[in-house]
């Protein structure tokens, strides 16, 4: 099963930073999962749209310069770092996936996804772009053809993954709440993987083995990676 070390090892160093990322890849993990926000065109890499729970900055990460996000406190003095990197740090040495959030995220990094590939920095599988909102993964996918993306979803669909196959994802991510062994057979059958998100014990790796998922999303590497 594939391990995805979410945001970063988060359960070992202040999530979505370099420090996580860092630590993720000391810890072997084979796949990091980060979640991105484009802000006045810049890439960032933050979980929330609000600063309070990860910074020591207040509001909106929106309404913020560059410059002023720059300068706060992401945790064990990491800043909030920059998509780009990310991506240097990680390039040879894992794989990477990306999640979008928030508005305009899509084409600014189809364009940074489209360099690395072309750059032979990174392999097409080694990059997967995923995300809640639709519309703008498949934004990314007209962009740019050959490169995976995940549909997230939290709940039940009514048509299992016919929503995911109608357009044309790699791979579902599925809260660990909601998977069943019907919506991942369904999603096999049709070709698509199943990673599930966030399992931080080992009983609960358990019961996803169990159900065959391919993959998932932990604080935690230390879960499924031997150092
Ligand atoms: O991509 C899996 C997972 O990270 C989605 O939820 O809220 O942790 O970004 P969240
Ligand atoms: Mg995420």
């Amino acid at each position: 099963m594939i391990c995805f070390a979410h945001r970063g090892a988060s359960g070992h160093a202040p999530e979505n930073t370099l420090l996580s990322v860092r630590t993720a890849l000391e810890m072997g993990a084979p796949w990091i999962e980060i979640d991105v926000f484009c802000v006045q065109g810049q890439l960032v890499v933050i979980h929330d749209s609000r600063l309070e729970r990860t910074t020591n900055g207040r509001g909106n990460l929106m309404q913020h310069s560059i410059a002023n996000l720059r300068s706060l406190d992401a945790g064990k003095g990491e800043k909030i770092p920059f998509l780009h990197e990310v991506l240097e740090l990680v390039q040879g040495r894992c794989s990477i996936n990306i999640e979008l959030k928030g508005p305009g995220t899509a084409a600014p990094v189809a364009d940074l996804l489209k360099a690395c590939i072309r750059d032979g920095n990174y392999m097409k599988e080694q990059l997967l772009a995923s995300s809640f909102d639709y519309p703008q993964l498949m934004e990314l996918k007209q962009l740019v053809p050959k490169l995976y993306i995940g549909a997230n979803i939290y709940g039940v669909p009514l048509d299992g993954a016919g929503f995911a196959d109608a357009m044309g994802v790699y791979s579902i991510h599925a809260h660990c709440d909601f998977i069943s062994q019907m919506f991942v057979d369904d999603a096999h059958r049709r070709g698509i993987k199943v990673f599930v998100f966030t399992v931080n014990h080992a009983e609960e790796l358990h019961r996803m083995a169990a159900l065959g998922v391919d993959g998932v999303f932990t604080n935690y590497p230390e879960l499924l990676c031997s150092t």
